[in-house]
């Protein structure tokens, strides 16, 4: 994340927004504080299972916020660290089974607190320890599964490049090493997951679906194969079926037919920003719906106005607002 401008930014005109919707910025932060501190309420209880993203979530939406300390650095890092396994993997929870979805969020955490040292200090060769986690779940035609035991999926594929991208061994240490995991397999499936309307599916011939183009737009982004793959054409073609993922109410779906949700915000908007083609959304009108989703009062953001809030729909619409460059907000990296 930086403060410099992008493509997007600075295209949200003022004049264009009900003078009285705003993002609560403070409210928000109180939000995202107070999750940690329901531990007596039963939706705490039923969302351990994915504690260290849900933490991954609320840090993030803080940084972007402006407020990055707002969270006991100390306290995030040993939550994390009695989260990770003899192997290499973190579960959600302590005592939960190592996942990559998890080990993902953890690194993730590392990155944004520059935490890698603690984590050397704790483990040695922890970064190592860890990427071998990963690239053990890579399979013989490219994809990744999620843990030992599981299916693959594109998510896993990206939060594999991801992670080992910020771990810095994305795919070897050293130029001479041996590759941790075989990129070009990973890369050559994620092609043969798009279809004819430009967008990419789950698996090869699989419906498109946004959440499944950010995923794999991500990793031909960190394979560095973005342009060469698409060129100006397909970009045009993929930027096409996105911009008509946008509705009447200014929010967007994440395939046809679909209701809009302030999450696609992020899963479109930061796929069109990867093309260069976020300006071929109606930006202030995707800034009032993702406004409109807020609870004014109490803070945190719906997937639409007037539903419950949680801290996953509060991470991906500021992060929405952030690739529009909502004014006080930092910018986020789409990939
Ligand atoms: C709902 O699908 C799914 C989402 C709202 C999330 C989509 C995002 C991804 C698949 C990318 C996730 C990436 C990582 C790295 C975790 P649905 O079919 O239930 O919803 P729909 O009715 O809106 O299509
Ligand atoms: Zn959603």
């Amino acid at each position: 994340m930086s403060l410099a401008a992008g493509p997007g930014r600075g295209r949200v005109a003022d004049g264009q927004l009900p003078d009285d919707l705003k993002l609560v910025v403070d409210k928000h932060v109180a939000y995202i504080k107070s999750l940690d501190t329901r531990r007596d309420e039963l939706e705490y209880h039923l969302t351990e299972h994915l504690r260290v993203s849900g933490i991954y979530w609320g840090l993030t939406a803080l940084h972007l916020l402006g407020q990055p300390d707002a969270l006991p650095r100390a306290g995030v890092l040993d939550f994390v660290f009695s989260c990770l396994h003899e192997n290499g993997g973190f579960g959600a929870a302590p005592g939960h089974d190592p996942h990559m979805l998890y080990t993902v969020s953890a690194v993730q955490i590392l990155a944004m607190l520059n935490g890698f040292e603690e984590l050397e200090t704790k483990v040695p060769d922890g970064k190592m320890k860890i990427a071998k986690f990963i690239s053990k779940l890579q399979q013989p035609d490219g994809t990744f599964a999620g843990d030992e035991w599981g299916e693959t999926d594109t998510r896993f594929l990206y939060g594999a490049f991801n992670a080992l991208s910020l771990l810095g061994l994305m795919p070897y240490q050293r130029p001479n090493d041996a590759p941790l995991i075989d990129v070009s397999a990973g890369t050559a499936h994620v092609k043969a997951c798009q279809n004819f309307d430009g967008g990419f599916g789950l698996s090869p011939g699989a419906e498109s679906h946004s959440g499944q183009v950010f995923t794999c737009l991500g990793i031909l982004a960190i394979a560095g194969e973005l342009d060469s793959h698409l060129g100006e054409e397909g970009k045009d073609r993929l930027g096409a079926w996105l911009s008509e993922r946008q509705l009447e109410s200014g929010g967007l779906n994440g395939r046809p037919e679909k209701l809009v949700d302030a999450c696609y915000s992020w899963w479109v908007g930061s796929s069109m920003t990867m093309i260069n083609r976020l300006h071929w959304l109606d930006q202030p009108r995707l800034t009032k719906f993702i406004l409109e989703c807020q609870d004014p009062d109490e803070g945190g953001i719906a997937d639409r106005p007037g539903d419950m809030v949680d801290v996953f729909h509060t991470v991906f619409g500021i992060a929405g607002l952030s690739l529009m460059g909502y004014d006080g907000l930092l910018e986020v990296d789409p990939a």
